[in-house]
């Protein structure tokens, strides 16, 4: 097992991607932090609780992170993930609470005394903190995937950003920036591979099919992104990006690409834009891994056959979750 801290802002994506971590063998969820991104990071504790209730794993502590961008004015995301950040499902508050510790005193605390992986899923305000405080800690960092940024692929909040490294482009920049420094690398699952994730009606019917329960409730947190998605880009389905960052951590097969040098941009136009320097102009040391492939069929069946559970209590098998070809 991988011990791990999954740092988010759920956030509608950023549920699935916690569904498909507590639902994966492979992985030890240490805690939740959560960060200002789409909702605000107290709101964002809130979700990540309820998500673990309907899950039975309130077990999981969940640490809130900072509440505001590093420099840049803090701007939210609920136009797309609805005024509860769950697509406006509302579900039901959870009576046990957050933990006292802040996210940063807590990632600065388990940092220092162990080795372990971030899968960083909203923006890197609360890594930016730890690290220009103690950048030796990213030595502990034994694997950092960031859902964020983007390469030849278009921005989602500019046409050249994507929103996690927008929404804090400062702390984006420290992060990439320090990684250099001290010799390690991010692995960027960036929108070039999430925009391919796209959950459609089909599959969301197929999910419900095998699995009432929990496909039910993945539609309960999805009909409001879906119709962002429709009006907002003419798309049936919706892009979950984040589920792909926690599947990749798994299976380095689920994505490919190439490792770069990558700065962020800060300011103007190209506020939050992932530079990266894949023709080596800089020549300078890479420090992110660029994923650009990725296979929507197989990440799909990789979900189901872990969060989708049979009646029986046994594992779906290649005949069953096959039927996503036909689709
Ligand atoms: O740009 C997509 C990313 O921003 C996802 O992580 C989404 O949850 C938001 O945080
Ligand atoms: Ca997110």
């Amino acid at each position: 097992m991988r011990k791990i801290i999954i740092d988010c802002d759920p956030g509608i994506d950023d549920a699935l991607a916690i569904m498909l971590a507590v639902n994966s063998p492979e992985l030890k969820i240490a805690a939740i932090t959560t960060v200002s991104g789409n909702v605000p990071s107290d709101m964002g504790a809130v979700n990540a609780k309820k998500v673990l209730k309907q899950l039975n794993r309130l077990d999981i502590p969940v640490y809130i992170g900072e509440d505001a961008p590093l420099r840049e004015e803090y701007i939210d995301a609920r136009d797309t993930h609805g005024m509860d950040g769950l697509g406006e499902s509302f579900l039901p508050e959870v009576s046990s609470g957050c933990e006292k510790q802040s996210a940063v005193d807590f990632l600065t605390e388990i940092l220092e005394k162990e080795k372990i992986s971030i899968i960083a899923l909203g923006p890197m305000t609360n890594l930016a903190k730890v690290f220009s405080k103690k950048p030796h800690l990213i030595r502990n960092v034994e694997e950092l995937v960031s859902m964020g940024g983007n390469f030849r692929s278009h921005g989602n909040c500019s046409p050249v950003a994507e929103y996690n490294y927008w929404c804090d482009p400062d702390a984006a920049a420290i992060v990439y920036d320090l990684f250099e420094k001290e010799g390690n690398i991010i692995h960027m699952i960036g929108l070039d591979v999430t925009r391919e994730i796209v959950l459609t009606p089909n599959r969301l019917e197929y999910m419900c099919r095998l699995d009432k329960e929990n496909g039910e409730f993945i539609r309960k947190i999805t009909g409001f992104y879906m119709d962002f998605h429709w009006e907002q880009e003419g798309i049936i389905g919706c892009v979950i990006n984040d589920p792909l960052a926690v599947a990749y951590f798994i299976d380095r097969s689920m994505c490919s690409g190439f490792d770069s040098f990558t700065a962020v941009a800060t300011d103007g136009i190209c506020r939050g834009q992932t530079v990266v320097d894949s023709m080596d102009f800089w020549k300078k040391e890479p420090n992110s891994r660029i994923l650009t492939e990725t296979d929507p069929e197989k990440f799909f069946r990789f979900f189901m056959e872990r969060v989708l559970k049979k009646e029986d209590g046994s594992k779906w098998n290649d005949e069953e979750l096959k039927l996503l070809h036909e689709l």
